[in-house]
C-alpha cells in the first residue's frame, strides 16, 4: 500500500504542484480545499497530468475550521503524514480583516492539529513562509534568524509555527517540517496548472502576468530608490516545481529518526531585482511590459533572499529552475489560460 498524504488547500496554486509531483513519486493523496481561492478544475487537471497515478488522488471540498468534517475524513483514512497548505495569503487583506486571518489560518490549524493528535497522526509539513523574517537585517537570511511579523498574515505564520513547536514539546512523537518559501512564481511546464489569483494579483509575477495578457495596462513598480544593483527590490524567486519537489524532499525526512520540529528555506539563494524579473519575462513573452514608477509600497523590505546551506544538507533539496525557466513556464500558463481557470465572462 502507497503511504497516504492528506494535502489541505491542494487545490491552490502550490497545492496544485505539489499534489502533481507526489502523485507522480507514487503517493496517494487526499485533497481538502474549500475552493475559496482555488477552482476544482486544478485538482481535474493534475489527475489528468498524473496519467496512470491519477486514480490515486481524490478530493473533498471542505473548510478546515469544520472538526467533525475533518474527524469523519480521518476515522474513514489513515494518514501517514498532512501537507498543511491551506490559508489566506494576502498581507495587504490581513491589515484590513485581521480577524478573518487569524479564524482562517489560525482556527484553521488548531482544528488540523486536534484532529491529527485525535487520530495518532503525527507528521506534518507546514507551509511557512521567508515572511516570518521581517525586514532582514543582513541576508542571506539563515533559519536561526530572529522572527519578527510585520502584519498580521505574517503573525498567523509565526503563530502556527509557534503551535508546532509546541505541540512537538508536549509530544515528542510528532515530526513535524516547517517550511519556509521564497517568492514561488512560475507554472508546471505542461501550462496546464498554474497561478488564478481572486481579483487583482498582490504579487508581482501575477501582476506581469496580467499586463502580458492584457488584462492589466501597467505594471506598477514600487520603490526605485533602495539600495539595490537597480533601486528596484531584490528577492529570491523559486520556481513552483521546485518548491513542490522540496515537499516531497520534506515527507521523505520525516521518516528518518531524530527528526523533530524543524525549519528550513525554500528557495534559490539568488536575489533578482524587480526590473531583472520584468525583463526576463519580457525576454520569454515577446511582450512588452509597460512601466509606471512610483514609490516604495508600505511594509516592503529591500532585499531579501535565503540561505540554502540547511535544505541541502539536510533535505538534501536543492532548487533546479532559473529565472528563465520560470519566467518561460509562467508566460506558457498564462498565454494557454489567459483567464486562469476561468473565462473573461466568469473571471474569478
Ligand atoms: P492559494 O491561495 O493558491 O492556496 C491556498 C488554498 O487553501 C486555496 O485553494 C484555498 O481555497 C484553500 N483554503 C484557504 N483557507 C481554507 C480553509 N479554511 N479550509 C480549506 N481550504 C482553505 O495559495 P498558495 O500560494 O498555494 O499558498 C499555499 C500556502 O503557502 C499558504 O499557506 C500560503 O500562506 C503559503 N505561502 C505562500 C506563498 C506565496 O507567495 N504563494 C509564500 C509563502 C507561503
Ligand atoms: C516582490 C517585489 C515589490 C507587485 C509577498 C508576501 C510574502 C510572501 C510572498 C506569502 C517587491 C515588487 C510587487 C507590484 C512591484 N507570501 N512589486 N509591483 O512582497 O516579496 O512577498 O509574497 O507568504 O509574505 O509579503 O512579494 O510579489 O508582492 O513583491 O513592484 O505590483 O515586487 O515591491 O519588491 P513579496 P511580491
Amino acid at each position: 500500500m502507497p503511504p497516504t498524504v492528506l494535502v489541505t488547500g491542494g487545490a491552490g496554486y502550490i497545492g496544485s504542484h505539489t499534489v502533481l509531483q507526489l502523485l507522480l513519486g507514487g503517493f496517494r493523496v487526499v485533497v481538502v480545499d474549500n475552493l475559496y481561492n482555488s477552482s476544482e478544475t486544478a485538482v481535474q487537471r493534475v489527475k489528468e497530468l498524473a496519467a496512470r497515478f491519477g486514480g490515486n488522488l481524490s478530493f473533498h471540498k471542505l473548510d478546515l475550521r469544520d472538526g467533525p468534517a475533518l474527524e469523519k475524513l480521518f476515522s474513514s483514512t489513515r494518514f501517514d503524514a498532512v501537507i498543511h497548505f491551506a490559508g489566506l495569503k494576502a498581507v495587504g487583506e490581513s491589515v484590513q480583516k485581521p480577524l478573518l486571518y487569524f479564524d482562517n489560518n489560525i482556527n484553521g490549524t488548531i482544528t488540523l492539529l486536534k484532529v491529527m493528535a485525535n487520530h495518532g497522526c503525527k507528521k506534518l509539513v507546514f507551509s511557512s513562509s521567508a515572511t516570518v523574517y521581517g525586514w532582514p537585517k543582513k541576508v542571506p537570511c539563515t533559519e536561526e534568524f530572529s522572527l519578527v511579523a510585520m502584519n498580521p498574515y505574517a503573525r498567523t505564520k509565526l503563530i502556527a509555527e509557534e503551535m508546532c513547536r509546541d505541540q512537538y514539546r508536549a509530544d515528542p512523537e510528532w515530526k513535524i517540517i516547517l517550511l519556509r518559501y521564497f517568492n514561488p512564481v512560475g507554472a508546471h511546464p505542461s501550462g496546464y496548472i498554474g497561478e488564478d489569483p481572486r481579483g487583482i494579483p498582490n504579487n508581482l509575477m501575477p501582476f506581469v502576468q496580467q499586463v502580458a495578457v492584457g488584462r492589466q495596462p501597467a505594471l506598477t513598480v514600487y520603490g526605485t530608490d533602495y539600495s539595490t544593483k537597480d533601486g528596484t527590490g531584490v528577492r529570491d524567486y523559486i520556481h513552483v516545481v521546485d518548491l513542490a519537489d522540496g515537499h516531497i524532499a520534506a515527507l521523505h525526512k520525516l521518516d528518518e529518526s531524530g527528526v523533530g520540529c524543524e525549519e528550513y528555506n525554500l528557495g534559490t539563494g539568488k536575489g533578482t531585482s524587480v526590473l531583472e524579473m520584468v525583463k526576463a519575462f519580457e525576454k520569454a513573452s515577446g511582450k512588452k511590459i509597460p512601466l509606471v514608477m512610483a514609490g516604495r509600497r508600505p511594509g516592503d523590505a529591500e532585499i531579501v533572499y535565503a540561505s540554502t546551506e540547511r535544505a541541502a544538507r539536510e533535505l538534501k533539496w536543492k532548487a533546479k529552475y532559473g529565472i528563465e525557466e520560470m519566467c518561460r513556464d509562467q508566460w506558457n500558463w498564462a498565454s494557454k489560460n489567459p483567464y486562469g481557470y476561468g473565462s473573461p465572462e466568469n473571471n474569478r
